[in-house]
C-alpha cells in the first residue's frame, strides 16, 4: 500500500477530492493531513471523511524557523510515499525540500511559469489572459518553479467572471490531481 500525505492550509477542497478518489483504492491511501491553520475549514472536511489529521498551528511559534522545525520533526516521524501539496500556503525551507528530493507536488492554478505565487487566477483574469489553466509540480527549492508534470489549459470567455473562472478552475484540479497522483505512484 502506497501512503500520501497532504498539507493545506485552508479550505481543502483539493484534499477532499483526493481522499474521495482513493478512499476504495487498494493500493493508496491517505495516511494524514497536516495543516499550518488551526482554523482551516480542511480539519473538519478530515474529520467528517474520518482521516487522520496533525495541526502545527503556525501562530503557535516563535517564527517562520521555528515552524518549520517542528513541521520537519513531525515529517520524520512518519513514514510515507509521497507528500502532497494542495492549497499549502507557505513556502517549504530548502533543507525539507532537500530530504525528501523527488517525492513533493504541488498543484498551482495558472499555467506556470505564468502567475507564480499568490492569487493567480485573479492575476490572469485581470491580464484579460484568453487562456489560463492548473499545473501540477514537483517542488523544489524554488516558488512554483519546480519540473511540470501536468497543465491543463482553461479557456477564459468574455462572459466569465472571476467567480466562474475559479469555480472552472477548481474543478478541473478536482478532477486531475488525483489521477496524477496514482499516475506518479504506479511508476514509483
Ligand atoms: C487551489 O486552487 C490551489 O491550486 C491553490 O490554492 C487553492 C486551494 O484550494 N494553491 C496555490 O495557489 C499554491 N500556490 P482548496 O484549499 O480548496 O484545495
Amino acid at each position: 500500500m502506497k501512503e500520501i500525505i497532504i498539507l493545506a492550509s485552508g479550505n481543502g477542497s483539493n484534499f477532499e477530492s483526493i481522499c474521495k478518489y482513493f478512499s476504495k483504492s487498494k493500493s493508496i491511501r491517505v495516511k494524514q493531513l497536516i495543516t499550518d491553520n488551526k482554523d482551516a475549514f480542511v480539519i473538519q472536511r478530515a474529520k467528517r471523511l474520518n482521516i487522520d489529521y496533525k495541526i502545527i498551528d503556525y501562530k503557535h511559534f516563535k517564527n517562520k524557523s521555528e515552524y518549520n522545525l517542528a513541521l520537519f520533526d513531525h515529517l520524520k516521524s512518519i513514514d510515507f510515499d509521497l507528500m502532497v501539496l494542495a492549497g499549502y500556503m507557505r513556502i517549504l525551507p530548502n533543507y525539507i525540500v532537500n530530504h525528501y528530493k523527488g517525492k513533493i507536488v504541488n498543484i498551482h492554478p495558472s499555467l506556470l511559469p505564468n502567475y507564480k505565487g499568490l492569487n493567480a487566477i485573479a492575476k490572469a483574469y485581470e491580464n484579460k489572459e484568453r487562456y489560463t489553466g492548473i499545473t501540477i509540480h514537483y517542488v523544489d527549492e524554488g516558488v512554483d518553479t519546480g519540473q511540470i508534470i501536468f497543465q491543463k489549459k482553461v479557456r477564459i470567455r468574455k462572459k466569465d467572471t472571476l467567480e466562474t473562472l475559479e469555480k472552472k478552475i477548481h474543478k478541473i484540479e478536482h478532477k486531475y490531481y488525483p489521477k496524477v497522483i496514482e499516475k506518479i505512484l504506479s511508476e514509483k
